[in-house]
């Protein structure tokens, strides 16, 4: 399937995405031998520029966001010369058919009709348009070549969503769009699954017997910064819960999926978001806690009468055999005190103590960012002549393990699954909506008392007094790092 020549159009090329993930990661895709060898990218947008000028932005977008730092200059000019520039309206029908031609011309080239992907890197409220075009013109017509790969947000709610999967179902194959989750191609996401299923000696205690409760947590310390105008009308609910803190709670509470195949495994995540308690609105007010930074509503493009939430903590409950009762943890926010994605599992207090130190439960920490890493706590008798205990831990590093090894970035795995056709890393029409369906009776709440329950809190603090107190009588903090690396860090 490498040698399939491949058409790689973006539409939105001239946005922060395209110049900070998406070339970066092609690029590094090419210089790795995994792009096919002849290729093609389109990139499209509303702005004039000229060619030379936007293939220059391109080289330092990689010089400053790809892992590799600068390009060499041989790879990067034979790279660059494969980047064509289409400035046009997407409300404007010539500007598919220069693309068509634009493709055609490649296609002619190389003289196969090879894969077809179009990423969308625009603002939602332009979806329908560029669907509609690509749909119009023939550009997306066959199911086994042409792939839509859809950036998030998808909807603004439920219904929302719904209208927005009926409108591209319409038009292409379910098996043509590639809804992503940047999330799903993190290195240390993906290797939650290899963790639970290709590990047996976990998955006897991986339920409410052992489990006391699990928290995931995805720590920001940027602010909105110029994201205002988008976030604004999103908020840490919908920017963060709906997709990526779901998807990373699917990953550690699913059943084992029968096999490693897309739908299998899409089936398994779909069944488990589900079965999440919908939460009444009286109870809204209990388990979920929502905070503001102090200073948002000066930030650019902000209402500075905004009620949107930075923060939200939230208490949710997942209702089948596995896990009743076991309380998920979930926590996101920006302009906290430092970046940190982490996942706790903590296991129940040993029934019967018979140490008098045996204080601190057993957790597996599963560190997604910036640390990468999976360690377990437990206690150890301290060497000496008592019988004293301290929680120790055992710690695997991608550091240690894989020190030779390169990490390559969410954004590199996903378009080479694209390109390859595989989707079981992203989401389909039934998964999103399941995820939207699970945060609806939170934004209904907030609809009817935006004002109530607003916390505001301290940039570069951990947020509201209120997240902690959610979590008890579970626990007395969210778990950050392995406890010996957050006594050892400054
Ligand atoms: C994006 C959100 O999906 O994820 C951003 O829109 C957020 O608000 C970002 O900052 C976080 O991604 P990462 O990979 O930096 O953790």
């Amino acid at each position: 399937n490498s040698k399939v020549p491949a058409s790689i159009v973006i539409f939105g090329a001239g946005g922060d995405l395209t110049r900070r993930k998406l070339i970066p990661a092609l690029f590094n895709l090419y210089v790795e031998g995994y792009l096919p060898p002849l290729f093609r990218i389109f990139c499209v947008d509303y702005v004039q520029q000229e060619l030379n000028l936007f293939r220059e932005s391109l080289r330092t977008g990689i010089t400053e966001f790809s892992r590799n730092g600068a390009p060499s200059a041989d790879k990067w000019t034979d790279f660059s010369e494969r980047i064509d520039y289409i400035s046009g309206d997407f409300l404007q029908r010539t500007t598919f058919l220069a693309l068509k031609q634009g493709i055609s011309g490649f296609e002619k080239s190389v003289r196969k009709r090879g894969t077809r992907l179009f990423y969308f890197a625009i603002s939602p409220r332009f979806i329908e348009t560029v669907a509609h075009g690509l749909y119009t013109d023939q550009l997306a017509n066959r199911d086994n070549a042409d792939r839509l790969v859809i950036e998030k947000p998808f909807g603004t709610d439920l219904a929302s969503a719904k209208t927005l999967n009926k409108y591209l179902l319409a038009r292409f194959t379910e098996k043509q769009l590639y809804r992503i989750d940047h999330y799903l191609g993190k290195e240390t996401v993906q290797n939650i699954m290899a963790f639970r299923f290709a590990n047996y000696v976990f998955e006897p205690l991986w339920n409410k017997k052992y489990i006391d409760h699990i928290q995931i947590s995805v720590a920001e310390k940027v602010s909105v910064g110029s994201r205002g105008g988008y976030y604004d009308g999103a908020g840490a609910l919908r920017d963060m819960v709906q997709n990526h803190l779901l998807q990373l709670l699917c990953i550690v509470a699913m059943e084992c999926p029968g096999a490693y195949e897309a739908e299998v495994i899409r089936n398994a995540k779909t069944k488990v978001i589900r079965d999440i308690r919908p939460m009444k609105s009286a109870q809204v007010s209990r388990q979920v806690v929502r905070g503001q930074y102090k200073g948002y509503r000066q930030e650019a493009h902000v209402s500075s009468a905004s009620t949107t939430e930075t923060f939200i903590a939230a208490k949710i409950f997942i209702d089948n055999a596995r896990w009743k009762g076991v309380p998920f943890f979930l926590r996101t926010g920006k302009s906290l005190e430092k970046q940190s994605t982490v996942i706790i599992v903590q296991f129940k207090d040993s029934p019967h103590k018979i140490f008098r130190d045996d204080i601190v439960p057993n957790r597996l920490i599963i560190s997604i960012q910036p640390e990468l890493e999976i360690s377990l706590l437990f206690e150890s008798k301290v060497p000496g002549l008592q019988m004293k205990l301290q929680p120790v831990e055992m710690d695997f590093t991608y550091n240690e393990s894989y020190s030779t090894r390169p990490i390559p970035e969410a954004y590199e795995a996903l378009l080479l699954d694209v390109l390859k056709g595989d989707a079981t890393l992203f989401m389909r029409a039934d998964q999103v909506e399941a995820a939207w369906k699970a945060v609806m009776p939170i934004l209904d709440s907030w609809k009817k008392q935006a004002r109530n329950g607003l916390h505001a809190y301290v940039p570069g603090s951990w947020g509201p007094a209120a997240a902690k107190t959610l979590l008890h009588p579970h626990s007395s903090d969210w778990i950050l790092l392995p406890e010996t690396l957050a006594r050892a860090a400054p």
